[in-house]
């Protein structure tokens, strides 16, 4: 993973990405999935100013805004693009909204005729306006803050395209894949396209770094798994890395447990984000041998309780990973309940080490 670097290289500037030189940092660089988001009064001012949710991610002026919310409040090691995984079916036509108190709803594909109708040629006017906003971020960040780009994997972004909702178990898409699996292999081909261009774009707009969102990988069996998750993943790290040479990408497959070690050796990822349920000891040593950096996992809802609680565990991940290529992070995003105080203790629990 460890790769030489040219001199204009703004990894010396940025803390966020020396661990993916090789470097282990104490203490490490922090950033939240969520950072962005209702937990902050300020995010739900201008997320009010723009109408829908939608019209908040197309509106370049206030999607920066919000994504540098967190920055200013906390200083975090780096900025993640404020958008949602779901720009890209809605780009792609399959139109997209967000009812409050129930999260996306989209018209459900349930036919190959209904992929056919997907047209991957229409989808740069509304990239565009991404790429505005990682252009216009990329000039009020902090010189030090790092950007990250980045998109849902093909997987996870097809079960909502197919059940047309969140889902408890992804039901309608792991039969559709059964079922169907040319049809299914047609929809996730165009993902894998579509999801190269929309990352080579915010790459280009300037985002120093990568994450591929597969919130669903836990639900598929092996055989699927190496399907739907690794090599349309595998496909995905491998264009960035011959377009993008010297870009980090991380993946987080979340819930992938016993197979996450499989991801990282087979999807040739920079970083694997470790979810909740990932023991630290295994972010210690699973990964070794791979020089992949680690990212994760302090249980979003304990951000939510705070306290001793909250300190103590801050202080076992920190000491596990001591030594490590770390990147501090939760096991999955922030959630609206969180207090906005406690994110402040978090990050000074981190900054100050486990000797606070
Ligand atoms: O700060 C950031 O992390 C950047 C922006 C970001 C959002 N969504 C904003 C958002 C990112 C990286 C995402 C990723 C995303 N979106 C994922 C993968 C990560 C994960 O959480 O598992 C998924 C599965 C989605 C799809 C999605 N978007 C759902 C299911 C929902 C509804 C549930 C919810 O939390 O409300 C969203 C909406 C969404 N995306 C919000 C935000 C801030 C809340 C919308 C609001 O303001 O009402």
């Amino acid at each position: 993973m460890s790769r030489s670097l040219d001199k204009s290289s703004p990894i010396a500037r940025r803390r966020f990405l020396q661990p993916f030189a090789g470097t282990a940092l104490a203490p490490p660089p922090i950033w939240l999935m969520r950072q962005a988001g209702r937990y902050l009064p300020e995010y739900r001012e201008t997320r009010a100013k723009a109408g829908g949710f939608l019209d908040l991610c197309y509106t370049p002026a206030l999607a920066a805004e919000v994504t540098l919310q967190p920055i200013r409040r906390y200083g975090f090691d780096a900025a993640i693009l404020f958008a949602d995984i779901l720009l890209v079916p809605d780009a792609l036509g399959q139109s997209v909204r967000f009812v409050e108190g129930e999260g996306p709803l989209l018209d459900p594909i349930r036919t190959a005729a209904d992929i056919a109708r997907l047209s991957p040629d229409a989808t740069r006017p509304k990239f565009g306006l991404v790429f505005e906003t990682v252009q216009r971020l990329r000039q009020d960040l902090p010189d030090e803050t790092a950007l990250i780009g980045f998109c849902g994997a093909p997987w996870t972004v097809a079960t909502y395209m197919i059940e047309g909702r969140g889902s408890k178990d992804q039901a309608a898409a792991r039969l559709f894949a059964y079922r169907d699996p040319d049809g299914f292999q047609r929809l996730t081909d165009m993902l894998v396209e579509v999801s190269i261009e929309y990352l080579s774009g915010q790459v280009q707009a300037g985002a120093d770094a990568l994450q591929i969102f597969d919130t669903w990988a836990g639900s598929l069996p092996d055989d699927q798994f190496e399907q739907w998750v690794i090599d349309p993943t595998r496909r995905i790290v491998e264009a960035m890395h011959e377009r993008h040479p010297g870009v980090p990408v991380v993946g987080f497959p979340r819930g992938a447990q016993g197979s996450a070690l499989w991801y990282v050796t087979e999807t040739g990822v920079d970083g694997i984000g470790c979810d909740t349920a990932t023991p630290p000891y295994m972010m210690a040593e699973a990964f070794e041998d791979e020089k992949v950096v680690v990212q994760g996992n302090l249980d979003p809802l304990l951000l939510v309780a705070g306290g001793d609680a909250l300190k103590a565990r801050v202080e076992e991940i920190l000491e596990l990973m001591d030594g490590k290529a770390f990147i501090f992070n939760l096991g999955h995003g922030i959630v609206p309940e969180t207090p906005p105080e406690h994110v402040a203790d978090l990050v000074r629990y981190v900054r100050e080490g486990s000797a606070a």
